[in-house]
């Protein structure tokens, strides 16, 4: 399998080391490797960036830190090929290795015919993935803390986006309990824990079968209806069912609940935009702005801030302090209605579909999306008295 056309990247702080590895891979007449000397510049790679097939990262320098990468990477390209260099074969380390992603483990000095074995086998997966490029963009919504509105406006927002002309799915990553199905007042035969608990044999047949339909025609996948019916799952088993989902959609929606590790990586690495949902209180501020701070750092995905339940004409707490005490601006702002969301949740009728102030804003959002111009507010009638 001709090796040429690689694209590779080579990641580790020592810089003798990667220049062995790069003297190297120009033995096997592999185009010049791109070289980055910190794990952190993998940031400056665009989210979702599928232009290098090939990453060799240096495992020795800060083993956790590679590992923490090597998931980023494999996630986010998942038909690119991930190897570590490092000076022993700790079997430990290796078994550690696999399970974040990484195929290939290889040891200093490079064994040649080792390093051409793992090119060709890097060369021939990149064979296989052409022309099964994923294109679904995931929009993930995760809350500040419980309660603060996280399904109430993905749902409703997923709902809107299918109705603007785009393809859109819902996904309840909810572990314990989802309520997407109630909010919809959908009956399904399969929620998250039979779609998790196939995930191994998984494909595109057997996902059609698993997916609920909502009479608006949304499609989705609930959370589940059972306590304790998922317990956990890898990392591997949601990228498998995103890359799945985004074969066929051209949104994914996430309610992934509050708690964001509770879901693993997987998730945030393959994002486009995480949906932060918060309301103006000093706890929930608090823990946005540590969402925020980790997102920003570890994902390569877009991060927005929601305040929901937020009065703009009297607020407790405005929006120059919320900013400040986030360390990010306020994107979207849904005002308080209880008794509007009250009745949506109660009659299964998903809000955003009769105009209100808190549907618009939502169907506002999915407009942004979708690149169509935003929907101005109604403008309020004057009453003249007297
Ligand atoms: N804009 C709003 N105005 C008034 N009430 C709201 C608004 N948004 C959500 N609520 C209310 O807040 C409560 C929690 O909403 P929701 O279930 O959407 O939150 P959540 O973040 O998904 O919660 P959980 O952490 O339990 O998953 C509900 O009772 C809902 O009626
Ligand atoms: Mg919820």
């Amino acid at each position: 399998m001709p090796t040429r056309n690689l694209n590779i990247l080579v990641i580790g702080p020592d810089k003798e080391r990667r220049q062995e590895i790069v003297a190297e891979l120009l033995h096997h007449r592999v185009a010049a490797p791109i070289e980055l000397e910190a794990y952190s510049q993998i940031r400056n790679l665009a989210a979702g960036a599928k232009d290098w097939n090939v990453a060799l990262l240096d495992l020795d320098s800060d083993p956790d830190l590679c590992l923490a990468v090597v998931q980023t990477l494999s996630s986010r390209n998942p038909m690119g090929t991930v190897m570590v260099y490092a000076k022993h074969r700790d079997p430990e380390l290796l078994m550690r290795c696999m399970r974040a992603g990484a195929r290939e483990y290889l040891t200093l000095p490079i064994d040649h015919r080792l390093l051409q074995e793992a090119l060709s086998r890097a060369a021939a997966r990149r064979t296989e993935s052409a022309g099964l490029e994923n294109t679904g963009k995931i929009l993930v919504f995760l809350g500040s803390k419980g309660g603060v509105g996280v399904s109430t406006i993905a749902t409703n927002f997923a709902v809107v986006l299918n109705q603007e002309g785009a393809s859109a799915f819902l996904l309840d990553l909810n572990l314990e309990l989802g309520e997407t199905s109630l909010l919809l007042g959908v009956n399904p035969q399969f929620t998250l824990a039979d779609v998790l608990e196939n995930a191994r044999r998984l494909d595109r047949e057997l996902l059609e079968g698993m997916i609920t339909r909502h009479d608006s025609g949304l499609a989705l996948i609930p959370g589940p209806d059972a306590v304790g019916a998922v317990q956990a799952f890898e990392n591997g088993d949601l990228s498998r069912l995103l890359g799945l989902l985004q074969d066929q959609f051209s949104f994914i929606v996430v309610d992934a609940g509050h708690g964001l590790l509770r879901n693993g990586q997987a998730f945030l690495d393959m994002a486009d935009t995480v949906y932060v949902v918060t309301q103006a209180d000093v706890p929930a501020l608090r823990n946005a702005q540590r969402y925020v701070k980790h997102l920003q750092r570890v994902a390569g995905a877009k991060v927005r801030l929601v305040l929901n339940r937020y009065d703009v004409r009297k607020p407790e707490i405005d929006e120059d302090h919320i900013a400040k005490a986030v360390g990010a601006p306020v994107d979207w702002r849904l005002p308080s209605d209880y008794q509007l969301v009250r009745r949506s949740h109660n009659t299964a009728a998903p809000l955003a579909l009769a105009d209100s102030p808190i549907s618009l804003v939502i169907r506002n959002m999915a407009r942004e999306v979708c690149g169509k111009p935003l929907q101005p507010a109604p403008k309020r009638r004057l009453r003249f008295l007297g």
